[in-house]
């Protein structure tokens, strides 16, 4: 079979970029590939949350008609804000981390309860609709003191 001197050079044209493409494809997946894991799974340095965003403005935030964002650390042994008010009827959602190990944040008699994991942010939504003091206490071991953390968000 006889092929145009012309058309050659257009197959080998054609081949060649073909070979450019599947290279960039395979060398952007591999460098995709290789990314560590971690980079992806924690969303902040426990170490600097003072400094990183939302955790340096910590405390209630209004964000809506009667709604709330509560930003919240977890450390050995405490919570930052200490105390907190809330408006009666408020629906709060609180933002947490943790300054160092795994605490918890549960607040008992509603359906607040979360693991607060260093490197994490969790989220929990509440609406208050009875006023007084609420607990928010630490159940996951996290070393001498666990037992005595905890604070009070006082609704009214
Ligand atoms: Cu923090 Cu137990």
């Amino acid at each position: 079979m006889h092929i145009h001197k012309l058309e050659k050079i257009w197959l080998t044209i054609g081949i060649t970029m073909l070979f450019v493409f599947l290279a960039i494809l395979g060398v952007s997946a591999f460098a995709m590939g290789v990314k560590p894991p971690s980079e992806h799974h924690h969303q902040l340095d426990p170490a600097k949350v003072q400094e990183t965003a939302p955790f340096d403005n910590p405390g209630l935030h209004q964000i809506g008609d009667n709604e709330y964002e509560a930003v919240m650390t977890a450390f050995t042994f405490g919570y930052a804000p200490d105390k907190m008010e809330i408006p009666l009827g408020a629906t709060v959602n609180f933002t947490v981390t943790s300054q160092d190990v795994v605490h918890g944040f549960a607040i008992p008699g509603t359906n607040v309860n979360m693991m607060i994991v260093p490197g994490e942010v969790s989220h929990v939504t509440h609406t208050f609709t009875k006023p007084g003091e609420y607990l928010i206490l630490c159940n996951e071991y996290c070393g001498g003191a666990h037992e005595y953390m905890k604070t009070t968000i006082t609704v009214r």
